[in-house]
């Protein structure tokens, strides 16, 4: 799916009621099946735009579009749906829930559907090489599995948009470069759009486009 982003702002308030202004005024556009790293700084805003790119928090104002869709005209049931439909997220942190497997980890956000998708999961979890840790718990994982275990957990509704917040900022380069791999080659095979925010300039160069963020701004 495509992704319009207009006049995006988002405002946080300080402890003194004053505002912070951490997106300006963003416009932005992403083809169907791009690829993009989005890369600058630490604190310029990108967590907080892809956030909102994940509709997982809303813009202070502005308008963000997913394919026809004017998402945050809708009320946030209708985000979750659309979340849950459509989107795959993946952050530096696993979040994996540690008091279930990873296969129950993976079928999480697809649980309250009528047929469980067993099969699904269980090809997913073949794809990024966890078939045989599959009824294991998250800390008996390492670092490279339990990311890759959340690859799989973002992958299980086949999402047409695919978001990555530092998903290897907490993995050692070799560990790192799989799960890229596996990110790329997942998005790829959904014809997924792809919107990595990294620091790994390799990683960014196998994207279609960097997107430079400075303070706040698209560069
Ligand atoms: N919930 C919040 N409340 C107040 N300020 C926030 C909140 N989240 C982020 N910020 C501020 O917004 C700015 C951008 O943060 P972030 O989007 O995490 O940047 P990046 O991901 O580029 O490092 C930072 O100055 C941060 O302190
Ligand atoms: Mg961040």
């Amino acid at each position: 799916m495509n992704i319009k982003v207009e006049k995006l702002i988002k405002n946080y308030k300080k402890k003194d009621s004053s505002d912070i202004e951490v997106l300006k005024n963003i416009d932005f556009e992403i083809p169907v099946g791009h690829k993009i790293a989005l890369t600058g700084p630490s604190g310029v805003g990108k967590s907080t735009f892809i956030h909102i790119l994940g509709l997982m928090d809303r813009p202070t104002s502005g308008k963000v579009y997913i394919g026809d869709v004017d998402c945050f005209a809708n009320d946030d049931k209708y985000l979750c749906n659309m979340r849950k439909k459509n989107i795959g997220f993946i952050f530096q942190f696993h979040y994996l829930m540690p008091d279930f497997t990873v296969l129950e980890n993976i079928l999480l956000p697809v649980w309250s559907e009528k047929n469980i998708k067993f099969e699904q999961a269980k090809n997913i979890l073949e794809k990024v090489g966890l078939f045989h840790r599959q009824n294991h718990f998250p800390n008996e994982l390492s670092g490279g599995e339990q990311q890759r275990a959340a690859l799989a957990r973002a992958l299980i509704n086949n999402p047409k948009l695919i978001f990555a917040d530092e998903p290897t900022g907490n993995l050692d380069r070799i560990t790192g470069l799989e799960v890229e791999k596996l990110l790329f080659k997942s998005s790829s095979e959904l014809g997924s759009t792809l919107v990595l925010v990294t620091h790994n300039d390799e990683l960014a160069s196998k994207t279609d486009n960097i997107i430079k963020m400075i303070d706040g701004e698209i560069a």
